[in-house]
């Protein structure tokens, strides 16, 4: 039987911070609210394309793996904050890494997006459809987010990693996962102002509205990620307490200390990056996946597991055994462009652009989305 391990990694953040200080600076929040209702003090925000982030966070993964761009022959792109819609975002990665040949698919389940991404990729690779895969988790949020909303402004952060999957006979990588959704909530999340409904209607291009029920979220993601995670073990049927490093998805500390309470797993076994980069959406997985190898928390054949949920609600739980190797085989020197503005400087730019071009809207709520079943019949 074949399987994929997961033989490379690397990340990929912007070098900007910023810091709760910085938000209260145009925002009614505190410091104290933040740090205490979330457990974050820092995000950071880009100043490249999400592109730039993949292809640098994609060549370090490489590298880590000892390949070279030629030697992938499946991209998936998991990213909810894509740079164009079409074409496709995985393509310019394969273009601009010269990953000539290699097929290149976008997957949106917002912050699950990576973990879709994972088992979408793991599937090809076991299957033989594909041998060498790479698999990213990218957000530019800074460019979507309204930055008016304190409910949601205060939550987010752009950034990115990648890991690359390769077909072998060993019992390793991903082994069991559990997808949901829980589709009747899609509402309580939403980015007005992203998509087809508003094209070429009474919409001003580039205005974002969001809709986010904070504390509904919260109790979905518990429920969602506790479920997934019981169901998961369920069916490698490992215990709770097998488990060496829980790598979550990071929206809240209060999340996460929730979801390892009802798992049964000891905050010590959690690895957290809620408290520097905040909520990167797809990318926070890999991210915290990448750091915790950096940091030498995961040891050869190591146990882990992986819960997340996003905007849809979309849920999962995914259980990894590791491999044998746990550092890069070789390092890239690739790097992003140097930054020479403040992240609030660069949020300040986004923010000044939205109040030039006007807010439209606010005042059509309602028009261009309703979510029901209209065509059910009983
Ligand atoms: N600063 C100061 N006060 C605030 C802020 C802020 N940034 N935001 C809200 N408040 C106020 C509210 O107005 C409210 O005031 P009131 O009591 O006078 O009405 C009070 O703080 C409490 O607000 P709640 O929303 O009830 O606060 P809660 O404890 O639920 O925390 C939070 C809010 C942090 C958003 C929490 O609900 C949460 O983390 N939810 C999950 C969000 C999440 O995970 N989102 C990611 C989705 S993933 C994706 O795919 C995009």
């Amino acid at each position: 039987m074949n399987y994929a391990a997961i033989t490379g990694w690397g990340k990929c953040m912007p070098p900007s911070v910023l810091t709760n200080a910085d938000l209260a600076t145009f925002l009614d929040t505190d410091d104290e609210w933040i740090t205490s209702r979330t457990g974050m003090r820092e995000r950071r925000i880009s100043h490249v394309p999400a592109i730039e982030m993949a292809y640098v966070a994609a060549m370090r993964a490489l590298a880590c793996a000892g390949l070279k761009p030629t030697d992938i022959d499946l991209i998936v792109y998991g990213s909810c904050s894509f740079d164009e819609m079409v074409p496709n975002t995985a393509s310019a990665l394969q273009y601009k890494l010269g990953a000539d040949g290699a097929a290149a698919m976008d997957v949106n389940t917002a912050c699950t997006s990576f973990l879709y991404g994972l088992s979408t990729a793991n599937a090809f690779v076991r299957m033989g459809t594909a041998k060498r895969a790479l698999v990213i988790g990218v957000e530019l949020i800074s460019r979507y987010m309204d930055w008016d909303n304190r409910g949601c402004a205060v939550l987010f952060g752009d950034g990115c990693a990648a890991v690359v999957l390769e077909q072998t006979e060993s019992r390793t990588g991903l082994l069991a996962e559990t997808l949901g959704c829980y589709g009747d909530a899609r509402g309580i999340l939403r980015v007005r102002g992203y998509g087809a409904t508003y094209a070429n209607v009474n919409v001003t291009f580039g205005d974002m509205l969001w809709d986010f029920d904070g504390p509904q979220i919260f109790k979905k993601a518990v429920q969602g990620m506790t479920d997934a995670s019981a169901k998961t073990l369920a069916k490698v049927n490992v215990k709770p307490d097998e488990i060496d490093l829980v790598v979550p998805h990071q929206a809240n500390s209060r999340i996460i200390e929730s979801v390892a309470k009802y798992a049964g797993i000891s905050m010590e076994k959690v690895h957290l990056t809620v408290h520097k980069y905040g909520n990167m959406s797809a990318a926070t997985v890999p991210v915290a996946l990448v750091e915790a190898l950096e940091e030498k928390r995961i040891a050869p054949g190591a146990k882990l597991l992986m819960p997340a949920f996003g905007a849809g609600l979309t849920l999962c739980s995914h259980y990894v055994e590791w491999g044998e190797r746990v550092v890069p085989k070789d390092v890239s020197n690739v790097e992003l462009p140097p930054c020479d503005k403040t992240a609030l400087e660069l949020v300040n730019e986004i923010r000044a652009a939205k109040d030039a071009r006007g807010r439209s809207l606010a005042g059509i709520e309602g028009a261009y989305y309703v979510d029901r079943r209209p065509y059910a019949t009983q």
